[in-house]
């Protein structure tokens, strides 16, 4: 059928119209917001390179945990900055550590928020690199073990799910497995499986402190000119046991997302990194686009792309922007 029969205008003449055709939604159940969890008491400091999103000490996470549950928010995911950073990253998983009291203090108070930590080295070694480093390289297999004690102890801690963010080989089946054997078989994985070597984390890694003090992260994250690779990737940790598949960043990899969409049945995620989120943001303050509505448009687009969940550090405007 043809234009004059076919006219795709009569289905948009008013928002009762558009919104009985409208192909996708979003709503603040597949949010998931990011905190920054740092030492000391009674702090919380707001990140310079992303307005609006602060990091705190965990005396400050119940407060925030709740304002997140009372706009729909129900699910957050952890970042930590250790007391002290050594060449293992042993802060990752010390029984005390800052995540691991982080999780108790949300769990204790505010029980009915959902809260995912992410597993990586980044942030408690003192190189920024997302493993050990043996002979000058990010050694894999060394890694590996250090990795499963800090998602066991994430999960000794009450954590609701782990997202290993790390790109080691054979991360999630070494995690799977020390989950299982400590009677964590209902901690669900959900992994950083197509993770690339990506400019837009340059915010995250202020707020985080955790930028590699020499070299990047290319020996280990996925170079951005690769499509196929991402099945390769997705399929082994399928294979592995992951429960959740995660792409990130988000809106430069959409057709990544799409294609995980198409060739798997496991929910996908996408991370919404803190370089897009600074991207809108420092435009919006500019007054060069309406920040709101380029959020809306931005989040939707991802669900748009095949993405059930969109970790996003405007989980909470749009929430509020969703009401
Ligand atoms: C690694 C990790 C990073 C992000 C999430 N987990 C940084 C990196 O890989 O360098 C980036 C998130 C963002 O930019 O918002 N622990």
């Amino acid at each position: 059928m043809m234009f004059p029969d076919y006219r795709p205008r009569r289905l948009r003449r008013n928002e009762a119209m558009r919104s009985l055709i409208r192909e996708t939604s979003i709503s603040a159940a597949n949010l998931i917001y990011p905190l920054f969890v740092m030492p000391g008491k009674n702090v919380r400091e707001e990140v310079p390179s992303m307005p609006g999103v602060f990091r705190m000490s965990v005396d400050k996470l119940a407060a925030e945990a709740r304002e997140c549950l009372d706009l729909g928010v129900n699910h957050v995911i952890l970042f930590g900055l250790p007391e002290k950073k050594d060449p293992v990253g042993s802060g990752a998983h010390a029984k005390d550590g800052i995540i691991q009291r982080a999780i108790k203090e949300i769990k204790n108070k505010v029980p009915e928020m959902m809260v995912t930590t992410d597993v990586c080295l980044c942030e408690y070694t003192d190189h920024g690199h997302c493993g050990v480093i043996i002979e000058g390289m990010v050694d894999n297999d060394a890694t590996l073990e250090v990795l499963a004690a800090t998602a066991l102890s994430h999960a000794r801690a009450g954590a609701d799910m782990v997202a290993p963010s790390d790109m080691m080989d054979g991360r999630v089946a070494e995690i799977r497995a020390a989950l299982d054997e400590n009677n964590f078989v209902n901690v669900p994985i959900m992994s950083y499986a197509v993770k690339y070597a990506s400019s837009f984390y340059g915010p995250f890694r202020d707020a985080a402190e955790c930028a590699p003090q020499e070299g990047d992260r290319r020996g280990y994250q996925m170079d951005p000119a690769n499509s196929r690779e991402a099945m390769r990737e997705a399929t082994l940790d399928v294979e592995e046991g992951a429960d959740i598949l995660m792409v990130k960043p988000a809106v430069a990899y959409l057709d990544i997302i799409s294609r995980l969409r198409d060739e798997f049945d496991l929910p996908i995620a996408a991370y919404h990194v803190s370089g897009e989120y600074a991207m809108i943001k420092a435009a919006a303050e500019k007054g060069w686009i309406d920040g709101e509505r380029v959020m809306a448009e931005t989040l939707l687009s991802i669900r748009r792309a095949g993405a059930d969940i969109i970790l996003t550090y405007f989980a909470k405007d749009m929430a509020r922007l969703l009401g």
